[in-house]
C-alpha cells in the first residue's frame, strides 16, 4: 500500500466506529469480545503484506515471563514471534488502527490504556501454547489483550483453536477458529487461554494494551 492509498483510510475512526462499539459493548458485558471475520479487508491485506515481508531469520522463539529455562519454555509455548515496529507502512497502519481502538476504549470505558505493543506469531504444525494468563493480578501493567488471525482458507478440522476460559475454574472454554480477519479482545488478567496444536501452519498477530506503570520518574519500558 502506498502513501496515497494509506491516506484514503484516514481518519480511521470513521471506518471503525461500529466495530469498536461492538467491542466496547462486549467488554462491558463479558470482559471479552470475539469478532468473527470482522477486521476490515484493508487491514488484513496490510497485515498479510507485512507478515510476508518478514524474513525467516527475523522470527525468534517466543519465551515466557518466568522460567528462564529454554526447554521448559518450549514445553509451554512453541510459537515463533516477530515484533511489529511500525517500520513499514503496513505495520504502521496496524499500529494506528490498534491505537484508534485504544482511544475509543479509553473514551468509553476509562481504562486509561497508555501504550500498545504487538507481534506476529507463527505456530508450525503441532506447536501450541498451553493454558496461561497474559498478566498476573497486580504484577503487570498489561490490561487488555488482542489477538487477530491471518489464516486464509482455514478448515475447522485443522485444529489450532484459541480456547478462551471464562475463569480459573472453567474447564470447557470457548473455542475460536483462527480464520482470517477474526479477532479477540479480552481483559489480560481475567481470562486464561490456550492455543491448541494444528495440522497446518497457524499465523496470528497478538498485542497488549498497557497502563502506564512509570513510578518516580523511572520510565516504564514498553515491553
Ligand atoms: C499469546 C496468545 C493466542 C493466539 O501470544 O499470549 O495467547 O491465539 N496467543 O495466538
Ligand atoms: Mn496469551
Amino acid at each position: 500500500m502506498n502513501r496515497e492509498q494509506l491516506a484514503l483510510y484516514q481518519p480511521l475512526h470513521v471506518f471503525d466506529e461500529l466495530l469498536f462499539n461492538c467491542v466496547v459493548d462486549d467488554l462491558v458485558e463479558k470482559g471479552y469480545s470475539i469478532q468473527t471475520s470482522a477486521l476490515p479487508v484493508f487491514l488484513t491485506d496490510a497485515l498479510l503484506a507485512c507478515q510476508d515481508a518478514i524474513n525467516d531469520t527475523e522470527y525468534k522463539n517466543a519465551g515466557i515471563g518466568r522460567a528462564g529455562d529454554f526447554q521448559h519454555a518450549r514445553d509451554i509455548r512453541g510459537d515463533n514471534i516477530c515484533w511489529i515496529t511500525g517500520s513499514s507502512q503496513e505495520g504502521e497502519l496496524w499500529l494506528s488502527w490498534c491505537n484508534a481502538l485504544k482511544d475509543f476504549i479509553n473514551k468509553h470505558l476509562y481504562l486509561g490504556l497508555f501504550s500498545f505493543e504487538s507481534h506476529f506469531a507463527c505456530y508450525e504444525p503441532g506447536k501450541f501454547y498451553k493454558r496461561h494468563v497474559d498478566a498476573f493480578k497486580g504484577k503487570s501493567n498489561r490490561v487488555l489483550s488482542l489477538v487477530a488471525y491471518l489464516n486464509e482458507d482455514w478448515n475447522s478440522n485443522y485444529g489450532g483453536e484459541l480456547v478462551l476460559y471464562k475463569n480459573d475454574n472453567d474447564a470447557e472454554g470457548i473455542r475460536v477458529v483462527p480464520n482470517l480477519g477474526t479477532f479477540v479482545v479480552f481483559l489480560s488478567e481475567q481470562f486464561p487461554h490456550e492455543v491448541l496444536p494444528a495440522t497446518h501452519k497457524r499465523n496470528s498477530v497478538a498485542g497488549w494494551y498497557r497502563v502506564n506503570g512509570s513510578v518516580n520518574d523511572v520510565i516504564d519500558p514498553p515491553r
